[in-house]
Formats: structure tokens, sequence, C-alpha cells
């Protein structure tokens, strides 16, 4: 019911400069909402719609009434709801700057650094960057990585947008390239490294050929003037001096929003509206409104109130405002910290050690102390420190003021220790702390930044006056119950004794009791989390020892096994560089773009946000909206579907079943809408059509689905042997005997490897918009796709019309690394359907929680290997068998478990081998086409035979892995004849550019000195096949037209994915007309220009469209030479207007028939690929054996990527690769409930790599004069094959857990796992923590997730 007090105010806020003034505001509405579809501002990108990726940020710029000042910060505008903007400004990408006025520097370096690949992350960066500038136009380095942890791209890797950002900050004249921050110009001769100097102006002369470090002109960058900003509205400076202490009320549909002018009126709403929650932040309110069904019919805001902001120092601690935000917390918190005597401060140096990895920039300038504290989230960071630090609530109601302890009471809810219905938190009380009083914060998430909790912890210990004794003990976790939880008896136990390893064993002990994790705990993890309380109480203890030994008056005993700063949490570095690569040869013509490093296309559209995106394309006439009805259970008889209630809600106009379909519905084991039968959670059964998104989304809730189970419910590769359950038969490769091998070797050993799933996490989720013409029941279907004609075919087979009517546009992909091949056919024949039932154009967008449940992923892998071998390290038999879990339905999985195989044998030679592959059926949502295509999974385990045949021969797995290699011209396993000398070369480039054997001792030196951090060194080679496996799937067209103007219009057909694909298309047909990249464009990708394409997959895009582009373009140049000829001083206009006049045709197809493919599994024979890319990579990191969490030291990767057609792409590509590889072998995980429900659906629950995740020292270098004669100008496809160099950080993760199990003398082998998270490795770490923890009877309990893999 909306509140019925009177007539809405209105609402007043700027955005670029322009004021808006809403009447009739809805306080549901977001900001991002707000932007893109009320006043049409899309460079504002949505993609999880949960404050968990920074895609929608913007700028927001407010008077502060207690310091007088403009704050500017950036937020997450999904997150902002627009009735929270009263009095504040606005800025948007577009605001900023654009290519149509005057780009912003921020923009224009972003897009010149190549820090744009799809370009869907890019607005969202440049407003997190330019909030920066606008409050430190000279930032830190440091500055910039905060400002930036909250943004994720799947593209770049970062490296590209961080330089682009350094290129503003202070330090970034000096050299990069020094981890000590002394340019390498500055060192003696003989000290100086191998590698370039920036100051060497990124030129490195090679005996013959000449190397180049730089991929753009920094010179060139226009200067950042401040002065040029939008200034801050001066109508809302003279609203803020003389501010408005009437309340105001904005009453929307459902929700009214009432924000009061003065405290006095706050309190009296707070009694007359009691249930009402107060908004600040809406940080939690916001996620759990959207996802989690809760509903508030009247928000109470205090933003205009000052009280709410005050902070005050006393001579005992700070008070501050409820109403600060995380960001100005931290700011306080740091100030505090200088100004005051160190032993006062150790609670608030605890805080701010977690304010600084709490969620991202934009969150924290959004949420607030009164927000966090109220939340009470399991997980907060700041509670069980606030609580420990024995900090005070000050109330305040009606009645008064009133102070509370924040202690376990008032976290668990206790009523009598919680705030009454009509009080509000004023403020919070923070004490100083005393001499002889310590206080800690440890937190372990999956990765270091911007990821919620696992475990945390705060914990405080007063020692009676100069001993140590302990006086009082507080110690509170957070993860391991529903609330913040203190640990009141143990340390109650622990009075009175002395702080020695006695007292640590015994309180070890105490906390394992007291906190008891049962084994079906929700979030699991379980015997992790059980370490961790110990692990951290260690942590604690041995810090405290070291302050003691400080503090110095008594004799306390030796820290045992490593010096303290092993202990220490890894501190963030800002990750250097060099990118490597061939100049072009000095003859090259000037105007000729091929091998040098252009920006992307749409770069600096991209950071501008005039790019348009599907979603961004405007409103069309009589549009409705589509939301997915999907299945709850996985495996059920659909007994009935109940449309009435939805059909009955305001603005629902239809929904659309399987009856609807005029065609076929999907193929029989492939449904677009499920009948009868559900095979997984997440399947489609319908779809709601309604005026707007919001509309379809709630109606979507009302549909009633009965079902009744059915069995076998089949969800784990386990469980499908059992059931014999696969989607295809057998694939297999065999040469030699290896039966007979394994007779006569040294030894034999055998293990299995785990791999995990992944998801594609592309920013820019599943998107559709058709429009039915009213002639010829034509559709014109914009799509975000990798493959339109696909799309194009399946819309016609579901409708039953003709292809020819149904037309596919693809102006550009917010990413799609394989996940928008196959997919994007059933949401455009889905919204197809709903388009001619009702005669609308329909626009789908699915919820990032909706892509991630439906669309599946990476397929899950379970690998076994026997593997026979000399003691040299030789081996002779390797026989490996390998499941995917495919999911519900066919889909690519039988391609997928071919290519595995065919890609196993990676880069070695050995010549008796067998390898079998199964892809299971199982009551998933179908896993699909991933970047590597089955290699990233398959090759961990090829490589994880190796290492642990290293391991048994007492070598270093380097040594095994160099034995085994292909060396001379050699035939693979299927007779494919090929060279690997590019690989020898690029393994020996790597070796020497990280100067591996080196820093190989230097890790063994570390790991003896160091007990609980260890590092690991690790290098991988690569040998990865580019290619679909069939001839037919590599032809290409394209079509190029040359109008009378001279200009020049380029259709082909792939489709740009952020891969830079029409780039270099562009610098292919600018070479062969001769003329500059300036006169020719591309507009779209369309299967009406370019008919009958093949998807845009399997690294070859470039490649053959390159080749049609090419030939096209010859065949245009061939018949204008004769004019040419006659006209040589001529220029390209007099060409073109000569060639119309003398009527010869100006537009021409160019065609590829494609690369000779084929492979024969009968013979297990076969040609199937092109050709091969080959690189390396060595990775280092750094181990905290406690927490399990690691640090990416250093990664250099050698590529053979022959004549990169354009080498700033080329190297972006396998960066970004690496990074997404990076990603799977280490933090993203997917989760699934014993019922099958994925529940990692969420950036909160699924971590991809972040900015802070980049090794510190990232280098990549092109193989030099390296030739392949078949593709276009000798250069090869780079898209897939960085994602398995990922697993080289995986592999050092596993060179450091195995120092330590040595250390710790454990012989057993480990499960090799992946991704290696922070729980794997702790676990594998094992010690006297992991042997003490309580471990449950796997029988005895539910446990909350399965393991799928
Ligand atoms: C993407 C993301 C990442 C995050 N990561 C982390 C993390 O790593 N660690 C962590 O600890 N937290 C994390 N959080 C949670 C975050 O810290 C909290 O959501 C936030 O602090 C809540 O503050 P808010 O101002 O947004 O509260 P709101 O959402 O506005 O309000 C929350 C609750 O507090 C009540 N409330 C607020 N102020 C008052 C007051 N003055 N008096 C009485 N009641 C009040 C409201 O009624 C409401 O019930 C994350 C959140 C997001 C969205
Ligand atoms: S869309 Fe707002 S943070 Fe992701
Ligand atoms: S460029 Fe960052 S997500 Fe694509």
């Amino acid at each position: 019911m909306p509140y019925p007090l009177k007539e809405s105010d209105e609402l007043i806020f700027f955005v670029n400069g322009r004021k808006v003034t809403e009447k009739n505001v809805d306080p549901e509405v977001t900001l991002l909402a707000f932007l893109r579809k009320t006043v049409c501002l899309t460079g504002t990108k949505y993609a999880c719609g949960r404050g968990g990726c920074g895609a929608c940020t913007v700028m927001v710029s407010k008077h502060d009434p207690v310091s007088r000042k403009i704050r500017h910060f950036s937020v997450a505008s999904c997150l902002v709801p627009i009735c929270s903007l009263y009095e504040a400004a606005v800025t948007t990408v577009e605001g900023v700057g654009s290519i149509k006025t005057r780009l912003h520097p921020v923009q224009e370096r972003i897009a010149k650094s190549h820090g744009t690949q799809c370009g869907f992350c890019t607005p969202g960066m440049v407003m997190s960057m330019y909030a920066l500038l606008r409050n430190h136009p000279q930032p830190s380095e440091e500055q910039l990585m905060e400002a930036l942890g909250g943004n994720l791209c799947r593209c770049t890797g970062y490296r590209p947008i961080l330089q682009s950002g350094r290129t503003f900050c202070k330090e970034a004249d000096g050299c990069q390239q020094q981890e000590t921050g002394q340019c390498c110009l500055d060192q003696r001769e003989n000290e100086r490294p191998e590698k370039q100097c920036c100051a060497d102006k990124a030129i490195l002369l090679l005996p013959s050929i000449k190397m180049c470090t730089e991929l753009f002109a920094k010179e060139e960058f226009q200067p950042l003037d401040p002065t040029q900003e939008l200034i801050f509205p001066p109508e809302l400076l003279r609203m803020a001096e003389n501010p408005e202490k009437r309340t105001l009320t904005f009453s929307g549909e459902r929700v009214t929003w009432i924000s009061p002018g003065t405290l006095q009126d706050l309190l009296e709403l707070k009694v007359k509206h009691p249930e009402a929650p107060l908004i600040l932040g809406n940080t939690s309110l916001g996620p759990a409104m959207k996802s989690r069904g809760h509903f508030y019919p009247i928000l109470l805001s205090p933003a205009r109130i000052p009280e709410l902001k005050m902070v005050t120092k006393t001579s005992d601690g700070l008070t501050i405002g409820a109403g600060c935000s995380l960001a100005q917390v931290k700011d306080i918190l740091a100030e505090s910290i200088s100004e005051l005597p160190e032993e006062k401060t150790r609670t608030y140096q605890a805080l701010l050690k977690h304010l600084r990895s709490l969620a991202g920039q934009q969150i924290r300038n959004m949420a607030t102390l009164g927000g966090h504290v109220i939340s009470r989230h399991c997980y907060s960071d700041l509670n069980p420190i606030l609580s420990v630090g024995k900090a005070a609530l000050n109330l305040l109601s009606e009645d008064g003021p009133r102070q509370i302890p924040l202690n376990d009471h008032f976290l668990a809810g206790a009523v009598s220790a919680d705030l009454k219905p009509e009080e509000i938190l004023e403020s919070v009380y923070i004490p100083h702390t005393q001499k002889w009083e310590f206080v800690a914060a440890f937190r372990q998430a999956q990765c270091q930044q911007n990821a919620l909790p696992d475990v945390n912890a705060g914990m405080r210990v007063l020692f009676k006056e100069g001993t140590d004794t302990i006086g009082d003990l507080s110690v509170t976790y957070g993860g391991v119950a529903a609330s913040t939880i203190s640990a009141h008896k143990s340390c109650h136990q622990l009075l009175g004794r002395r702080w020695n390893e006695r007292m640590m064993d015994e309180a070890c002990r105490l906390l394992l009791d007291e906190i008891s994790l049962p084994g079906s705990a929700p979030g699991g993890k379980v015997e992790f989390k059980r370490t961790l309380i110990v692990s951290f109480f260690f942590k604690f203890y041995l810090e405290v020892l070291q302050e003691l030994r400080t503090q110095g008056s008594h004799r306390y005993p030796e820290i045992e096994h490593s010096p303290l700063s092993t202990l220490e949490d890894f501190p963030g570095t800002i990750p250097q560089g060099v990118q490597t690569y061939q100049r072009v040869d000095s003859h090259q013509p000037l105007r000729d773009p091929v091998g040098r490093p252009i920006m992307h296309l749409s770069g600096l559209k991209h950071a501008t946000g005039e790019a348009i995106f599907c979603d961004d394309i405007p409103r069309v006439d009589k549009e409705l909206f589509m939301a997915l009805v999907t299945s709850t259970r996985a495996h059920a008889k659909i007994i009935s579907i109940d449309t009435s209630e939805a059909l009955q809600l305001p603005g629902v106009v239809d929904v659309v079943t399987a009856e609807d379909i005029p065609g076929t519905n999907g193929t029989e084991d492939d449904k677009l809408l499920a009948i009868d039968e559900v095979l997984c959670v997440g399947q489609i059964i319908c779809a709601v059509v309604a005026e707007t998104d919001v509309q379809a989304k709630r109606a979507t809730e009302k549909i009633k689905i009965t079902y009744e189970d059915l069995e076998p419910v089949i969800f784990t590769i386990e469980d499908a042997i059992k059931h014999n359950s696969f989607l295809c038969s057998e694939k297999k490769l065999e040469q030699g005997n290896i039966e007979k091998v394994f007779e006569m070797v040294d030894q034999i050993v055998e293990g299995e490897v785990h791999v995990g799933g992944q998801e594609h996490f592309y920013m820019e989720t599943q998107r559709v918009l058709v429009i039915p013409t009213t002639e010829d029941k034509e559709l014109d279907i914009y799509v975000s796709t990798q493959d339109p004609a696909h799309v194009q075919k399946t819309v016609s087979s579901t409708l039953n019309i003709p292809i020819n009517r149904i037309t596919c546009h693809v102006k550009r992909v917010g990413g799609g690394f394989g996940g928008k091949v196959g997919r994007p056919a059933v949401f455009g024949a889905l919204a197809a359907v709903g388009a001619i039932k009702t005669g609308h154009p329909i626009r789908l967008v699915l919820d990032r929680e909706d892509d991630m449940l439906i669309t599946g992923g990476r397929h899950p892998l379970f690998g076994k290997y026997k593997v026979g071998f000399m003691n040299s390290g030789r081996i002779k038999a390797l026989d490996i068998e390998c499941y995917i879990n495919g999911g519900c339905v066919l889909d690519d999985s039988e391609l997928v478990i071919e290519f595995l195989i065919l890609k196993l044998e990676n880069a070695y030679k050995i010549r008796n081998l067998r390898l079998r592959g199964h892809a299971c059926r199982t009551h998933l949502p179908s896993n699909t086409a991933f970047r590597g295509f089955g290699f990233p999974q398959g090759t961990l385990v090829t490589e994880s035979c190796i290492t642990a045949v290293a391991a048994k021969c007492g070598l270093p797995p380097e040594k095994v892995r160099e034995k085994n290699m292909y060396k001379t011209v050699d035939k693979t396993i299927y007779k494919q004849a090929f060279n690997p000398e590019p690989l020898i070369r690029c393994w020996n480039e790597c070796l020497d550019k990280s100067s591996f054997h080196s820093r190989r001792i230097q890790v063994e030196e570390f790991n003896k000195k160091n007990y609980w951090k260890k590092k690991g060194i690790a290098i991988v080679p690569m040998k990865f096949s580019v290619g679909f496996g069939a001839t037919s799937y590599h032809q290409a067209a394209a079509l190029v037209h040359i109008y009378t103007d001279g200009s020049v219009l380029i259709t082909h057909g792939g489709n740009e994915l952020g891969q830079g694909i029409h780039t270099k298309m562009l610098q292919v047909a600018s070479r062969e007309l001769k003329l500059p990249m300036s006169y020719m464009h591309i507009c779209e990708t369309s299967t009406a220009t370019v008919p009958n394409t093949i998807a845009t997959a399997a690294s070859i895009g470039a490649d053959v469209n390159g080749r049609a582009v090419q030939n096209a373009c010859q065949i245009l140049l061939k018949r204008l030479e004769p004019i040419i000829k006659k006209n040589p001083e001529g220029i390209w206009e007099d060409w073109v207007k000569a060639a119309f006049e003398q009527r010869i045709s100006l537009s021409a197809t160019g065609y590829f028939r494609g690369y000779k493919a084929f492979m024969d599994w009968e013979k297990g024979e076969g040609d199937p690929f092109p050709y091969y890319v080959y690189g390396a990579a060595c990775s280092e990191v750094e181990v905290d054996c406690l927490t399990g969490a690691h640090k990416k030291i250093r990664t250099d990767i050698v590529m053979d990527a022959c004549c990169s057609l354009n080498p700033a792409i080329d190297i972006g590509q396998i960066e970004g690769s690496f990074i997404q590889g990076m990603g799977l072998y280490t933090t993203e995980e997917l989760q699934y409930s014993p019922e099958g429900v994925l529940y990692s659906r969420t950036p909160d629950e699924y971590k991809i790599p972040t900015i802070t995740d980049v090794p510190g020292q990232f280098n990549v270098s092109l193989l030099p004069s390296s030739q392949t004669p078949l593709t276009i100008y000798s250069s090869k496809g780079l898209g897939e094959s960085g994602m398995f160099l990922g697993s080289s950080v995986f592999f050092a993760i596993a060179d450091a857990v195995a120092a330590a199990r040595r250390q710790r003398d454990i012989t057993e082998d480990f499960t090799v796992k992946s991704p290696a998270t922070p729980e794997w490795v702790r676990m594998a770490c094992a010690d006297w923590f992991t042997e003490m923890i309580p471990r449950d009877d796997p029988k005895t309990f539910k446990p909350w997730s399965i393991p799928i893999a």
C-alpha cells in the first residue's frame, strides 16, 4: 500500500550538469534504471545489479554539511535508490567526455593504452578513475588500485587498464620495472636487469631483430586539466547553504520514501513507523529486496540529517556518526592513527586493515557504519573487531539517548540487547586501547580483495600491567555461525594464564570445542573453517608474542620455525610488467597498419559510453519485455503449469509456453521450452511477456508449477559412471602398447585429478531484441552472439518460416568466451515466439542470476592417469581416462570431449599412449563451449601426471617436462605432422627471461627459512591447436563496397566480441587496398550481408575472415588496376570515380574456402587442425600455509604469435586469457546444492580475478622471427591458448604446497584439485591445526554442497 500521507514532493538532482525534476518518482527505481531507461544514458551498464562488478559506476557529488565541502565519490548505480539523490549531482560517463565534443584524458588514455576489449566494463572503469582524479589529480598507485578494486573486467586481464591509470600517478614517471622503485638506468651496468627499462625508449636491439616494448605513445596524451571539469551545480550549492528542513515524501506504486530534514522529525517518524527500516547506503537492504524478497512499504531516509555524520574525538575514544560511509570511516581512522600514540590505536588499526579489503571502493563509498553494524551480517568484517574492541552504540529515540554495548548478544539479535523499534543508531563509540592491550583482525576469503570472507575474526587481549598474564581476552568470529559469535567460555577459562605455547595449545582446543560448526553448515568448507578458527588464533598468539618481545621487560620464548614476517598478510603490490614484440620491418610503408599496435576501433567509444550494445538500443515502439520461468527441480515430471495469477498482474500481457511454438521446439533431446519433463534446475519452462522488465520478473514468481520427482537424479561424474549415464560414445586415441611397456618401466604411478567447471561471466549477460515487421513475416533480431547464423536458423525452425525472412544483427558483444555460441539461439527463438504471439517487439535481458543458473559453462572434469617411467624421468607409457560433466543435454559435449582427447598430449612425445574420454549425462544445466574447449581442463591431468613423475624421480618438474617434450619434426598421436621448433624456442626463452633456474634456487632458500609461508615456481609448455577440426567450419566470406566518395564499407562473417576482429579486418583491407584505415568502416555483422557464417570461435576468426576480406579487396583492386595504371599520379577518389563512370562494379564478395581439416575417429588418424600455437609460462607464488591464501609474485609468458597482425590486440588476448585461466585454476568455484541448485550466481559467490590478482610482475613477449605460411600474413590466432598458461600459477601453488608437505614429512600424495582455492591449499598444507580439528563421518550429515567433478 502506498503511504497515504500527501502528494509526492519533487525530487531534484542533477545529471551531467542538467537539472532533473522528477514529480512522481518511484522509490523502487534505482539510479541505473533511471539513467538507462528514463534519460537514455546507456553508457552506464548493467552487469550484476548487486554492487559486485562496477560496470554501473557513476560519480555522485554532494555537499557535506559537516565539512562544508563538496564530496565526489564513485557509487554502484544499480544499488542507488533514485530518491537518495536529493540535492546530489550525478556524473555519468557521458558527462565526462564524448567523441563528438571533447574526450576526457581518462577516456583517451584507457582506449589508447588498449585497456578496452569488449568495452562493457570500460565506462565503469572510466568513472572509477574519474572520481579518483576529481579528488586526487595526481593519485598514488595505491589509490589507483584501491579505486579500481571494485571494477571487474573479464577481457583484458587489467594490466592495460592499470597502465592507463598509472599515467596520472605521481610515481609514473620512474622506471616501472624495478620492485625497488629504482630505475635500471641508475644502477651499474653489471647490475642492470636483462629486461628493458622504460627509459630506454622501448626499443631493444637484438642481433638482427628489433624488439619493441611500447604499445602506445604516452607523449601524445592530452594533459589532465582539473579546471575543465564539470562544476558542482551552483543551484545545489545554494540549496545546501540554506538546507530544506521539512520532511520530503516520495510515493511510488508500492513504496513510500520519507526523508525528514531534522533529527527530531526522524525520531517522530520512527515512532509512527517502527517497522520501517532506515535506508542509508542500501548495500544491504538493496540486495535483500532484490533477491531475497524483502519488502518494505515505507523507507525512512536520514541522509539529510547532519547529526548522523558527526565525528567526535575524546580523550578515551572516537565517536563516529552512524551515517558516515565506510570510506569516510577509513579516513577518520587513518587520521586518528597518525595523531595518537600507537598503543591507543590498536582497534583502529585492526579496523583499518579490514576496511582496505572490504568490498570495492564504490561500496565503501555508499555503505555506512550504521548500516554495517545494524545489518549484522554473519560475515561482517567490522563487527568482530568492534565487539572485541568494546565499542558501544549510541541510540536515540524520542525518549532520549541510550547506550548499549556492541556485544555478541546484540550481534545475535537478542531483543534485550537490541535497538527498540522506535530507536535509531546515532553513532558508534570506539574506545582507545591501552598500553598492555593488543587487538588483531583476521580474514580469509576466496581471493584477497573484494570478496566476502569465509571466516574472519577479531581478537583482543589485555595483560595485567607489565606482565604476560592474561587479564582479559575476547575472541570473536564471523562466518562460522548465523551471526558473529564470541568464544566467551574459552576466553574466560584462559584468564590468568601466561601467554605461552601451553596456553595457545589449550586455547585452540577450547575454541574448537566452543565454536562447533556442524558438517552441514551453510556455506560449506566446514573443515577449512574449523582450521581457520585455530590458525587465526595461532597467528594472534604469535603477533602478540612479538609485541610483548618488543615491549621488552620480560623474556619471552623465541618464535619457533620462522621469522614473524612470514605471518604477516601479503602486502598489496602494484603490478608491473613489460610487453615485448617484434617491430614491423623498417621498409614497411607507414600507412600499412599490419603488425602495428593499432587501438581497438571502438576503444574511444567504449570509453565514452557511446558504443552501443544490444540492450543500449533505444526502446522501440510498443516494445514488451520477456522474463523466463525456470525449473526448480532437477529431474521431474511437469504435472501442471498455472499461469492465472501471473496473468492478473498489472502490465502482464501474455505467457509463452511450449504450445505457442509454431515450428519445432528445439530438438527431441534439447527442448527450447520444457514439456512434460524437466532435466535440470534452471531449465526454461515458459516465459512471461509484460510491459516492463520489472512487471515481467514479478509475474514469473506467480507462475505455479507442480512437479512429480523422477529417478534417477544424477549430478556427479561418479554417479554418472555408476549409472552408465553418458551423452555419447567413448572417444579414444591409442599408440604403441602401453600394457606391455608398463611391465618394463622402473616405476608406475597412478593418480586422480579433479577440475571444477567455470562460468563464462561475460560482463554483458545474454540479451536479445526481436522486432517483427508487418510484412512477409520478417523479423529483425539484435542479439549478443558469437553465431548469428545459428540464431537465424533456430528462429527459422522455431517459427517455421524460411531463413530469408530473418535478419540477425550483431554490432558488438560484451564478452562471449564460448558462452554466446549456442545459447543465444535459445533466447532469440523464445523472444521471437513472444514477438509472433503478441505482435510486439520483445526484449529479453537476462539477470546475472538467471544467466548463471540457466546457461552452463566449462565442463568439470575428472581424470585418472597411470604412468610408467624410468628413474631418469623419461615417460614410457601413459594411460589417461577423462570424464567431463556434460549436464543434461548433448550441446557441444561430444565436440568438447573430442577436442580434449586430441589436445591431451600437449607438448609431449610419449610413444605408448592411450587417451580416452567420456561425456557424462547428469541432471545439471548443459555445459557448453568455453575458451580452450576442453584443453585447459584436460591438460591439467597431463601436467599433473608429469609433476607426479618428477616427484617420484626426485627431479624438478621442469626437467621431466623437458625430457619428454617433442624436439624434432614429428607426428602427434593422431598422426598429424608438425614442427615443434617454436615450442622449444618458447620454452627456452621463457626459462631465460624468467631467470628460472636462479629463481628456483631462491625459492628453495626461502622455503628452508620459512615454515608457515612457502614459495612455489613452475613453468609449463603449451602446444595448442587452433581451429574446428572440420574443413567446412573454416570457410568465411566478406563483402566489401567502395562508395563513390572513396569510402569503403567492410562486412565479414566474424563478430566483434572484444577480440578486436574488426580492427584487424580493417588492417588487412588497408594493406590490400593500400588505403588508410580512416577510409574504412565496419557497421555490424549481419546475416543479410554475409550469409551462412560460422561461429566466431576456435581462435581462427581473424584468420579465416581476414582471408575473405583479403580476397574481396584483391578482387576490387584488380578491377581498379587498369584505371590506376592509366592515371598513376591520381588519388584513390579519382580512381573510384573513374571506375564508377566506366561501369566497373565497386562491390565484391571475398571468400575463403577454409583450411583442410578432418579426423577419422575409427582409425584414430587425421589432420584436424590447421596449425598450432606454442607458448610457455612461468609463474612464482607465495603461499600462506596457515590460511591458504597465495600471492602471485611474477609471471613470464613467451608466446609464438608468428607475425602478429596487431601486437597490442594479441598481447591483450594473451594477458586476458591468462588471467581468465588463472581464475579457473585458483578462485572460480561453482557450488551446487545436493538438490542440484547452483548456489554461485552472483559476483559475491563466484569470484573471477580482480585487479589485485594480477601477478606483481607480469611480462609477456611474442616470439620473434616465427613464421607460418598458412595463415593471413603469417599471423596466428591467439584467442584461447593463453587460458591454459594460467595453470602455471596452479602448478606454482602446488609446488609451494608440496614444499610445505615435505617439510612436515608428509609422504602421502595429495589429490590434485582445481581450483586451488584457499580451502584446498590450507587443508593440503596439513599441520597440527588440521590434525586437531574434529572430522565428521560423511555418512552422518547432509553436506551443504556437492562436488560434481
Ligand atoms: C558488493 C558488496 C560487497 C560487500 N563486501 C563486504 C565485505 O567484504 N565485508 C563486509 O563486512 N561487508 C561487505 N558488504 C556488506 C556491507 O558492508 C553492508 O552492506 C553495509 O555496510 C551496509 O550499510 P548500508 O549503509 O548500505 O546499509 P543499508 O542497506 O542502508 O541498511 C542496512 C540496515 O541497517 C539499518 N540501519 C542503517 N542505518 C541505521 C541507523 N542509523 N539506525 C538504525 N538502523 C539503521 C537499516 O534499517 C537496514 O536494516 C558488501 C556489500 C556489497 C553490496
Ligand atoms: S551492475 Fe552495478 S555493480 Fe554490477
Ligand atoms: S573489456 Fe572489460 S569486460 Fe570486456
